[in-house]
């Protein structure tokens, strides 16, 4: 009898531990977004301890998500869809079947997962690149990246950036159908910053003939810098990206030594010979008020030389876009950002729109107030929000209207 009135008090202690989740007030469905953020920590800690006991990298098991929810290339009677490869990088393609009047419209798309999970045949990516093929009538290349622990900085960067220029050649938009004046490039969360690293690159580059027409950066992390912005101090807690996984991701993209994550976690990462970078980061200057909620900006608290000359990458603008001068923002395409309120990453977008629009770059900055990270891939039962059908519908508009 006491052995069982132990297991059911520790069952509903675990229940609780994981049914309680301190969730942001203004947000709605609660009880559906408990249960998102439930199901992302309960595999998230299984992970860690899968990782505890020498099974698997914590990464490999946060992995088994994607697979989980990988599907197969299928077509429909509106989109044809293949995998195939671009510059011997893996891709989905999504060619519209409906007849069009001239040619057609492209956005070459990057699944988000940190660096270190996701992929293109995800169900909700998959449904996502779908549907911005379908709406717009447009043909879509959703990359298949290389991935962290396997792959480290530049892997990731490359390949996109390889898919991109191959796409970007006249020859191979003509042999799509498409026009060379209307093709974007667009992704979410660490999507959203290998997006905004290439339309970077694209700029400096001069084998690229071809202009983007637009950048669409969904929730996109952008800098390594400073991990203490007051958006990562007031969400470290919010579903479904913590500051600590955040951090996770950030330091798995350029190595596996636990020496980076534990300085990243105090953010004690940059030497003082790159203090210079800071004035691009500088929240004190590059956020609204109403964001900073009083907090005091401080300076910054240097780590030693060590890290940043063994992980150069961590410091290189290919991985954190807002790194780069005023001046290499100018001539950067019209720009689409979204950030949501209850994010670790919402400032660095806002810091980015900021700065583009000081540069002189048109930009749409969407900021949603009752919103999440990754709120745009919740639109399928069993894990589907009304908030992730209107920020999904609002990114697919302003594609709409400016591609
Ligand atoms: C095909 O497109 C039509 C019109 O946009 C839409 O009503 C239909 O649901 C689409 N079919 C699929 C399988 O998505
Ligand atoms: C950040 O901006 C504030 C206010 O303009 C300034 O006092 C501070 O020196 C800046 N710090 C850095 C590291 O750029």
């Amino acid at each position: 009898m006491g052995a069982k009135l132990l297991c059911f008090c520790l069952a509903a202690a675990l229940l609780a531990y994981y049914i309680y989740a301190p969730i942001p007030e203004d947000i709605e469905e609660p009880w559906k977004v408990m249960f998102i953020s439930a199901s992302f920590r309960a595999v998230s800690d299984l992970a860690a301890v899968a990782d505890w006991l020498g099974l698997m990298h914590y990464m490999e098991g946060l992995m088994l998500i994607t697979s989980a929810e990988y599907v197969p290339p299928t077509s429909d009677e509106n989109v044809t869809v293949t995998d195939t490869e671009f510059s011997n990088v893996a891709v989905r393609l999504y060619l519209p079947r409906k007849p069009s009047d001239g040619l057609r419209r492209a956005v070459v798309f990057f699944h988000g997962g940190g660096w270190c999970l996701g992929q293109a045949g995800m169900r909700s990516y998959d449904h996502l690149t779908r549907w911005t093929s379908n709406m717009l009538n447009a043909v879509v290349v959703s990359v298949n990246y290389r991935l962290a622990p396997q792959y480290h900085f530049p892997a990731q960067f490359e390949d996109v950036y390889s898919v991109t220029k191959f796409f970007l050649q006249r020859s191979v938009l003509s042999q799509y159908g498409v026009d060379p004046d209307r093709v974007c490039v667009a992704g979410d969360s660490a999507g959203g910053n290998l997006a905004a690293a290439v339309a970077q690159q694209l700029l400096e580059d001069s084998e690229v003939e071809t202009k983007l027409k637009a950048q669409a950066l969904l929730y996109p992390a952008l800098q390594t810098l400073d991990l203490n912005l007051p958006s990562y101090q007031e969400n470290a807690n919010k579903p479904i990206l913590s500051r600590s996984l955040v951090v996770a991701f950030w330091s798995e993209y350029f190595t596996s030594d636990p020496s980076l994550r534990e300085a990243m976690a105090s953010n004690r990462h940059i030497p003082l010979e790159s203090s210079h970078l800071f004035q691009f980061v500088n929240w004190s200057n590059l956020l609204p008020e109403e964001l900073k909620k009083g907090r005091v900006y401080t300076s910054p608290v240097y780590g030693s030389p060590e890290l940043a000359q063994k992980y150069p990458g961590f410091l290189d603008a290919r991985a954190a876009p807002l790194l780069v001068s005023d001046a290499q923002l100018r001539g950067l395409p019209l720009t689409y950002v979204l950030t949501c309120e209850h994010d670790v990453l919402r400032d660095d977008g806002f810091m980015y729109a900021r700065r583009l629009r000081a540069a002189g770059v048109p930009v749409t900055h969407d900021h949603a107030r009752d919103a999440f990270h990754g709120a745009v891939t919740f639109v399928l039962s069993p894990t589907e929000l009304a908030v992730g059908h209107r920020l999904r519908n609002r990114y697919i508009e302003w594609l709409n209207e400016n591609l």
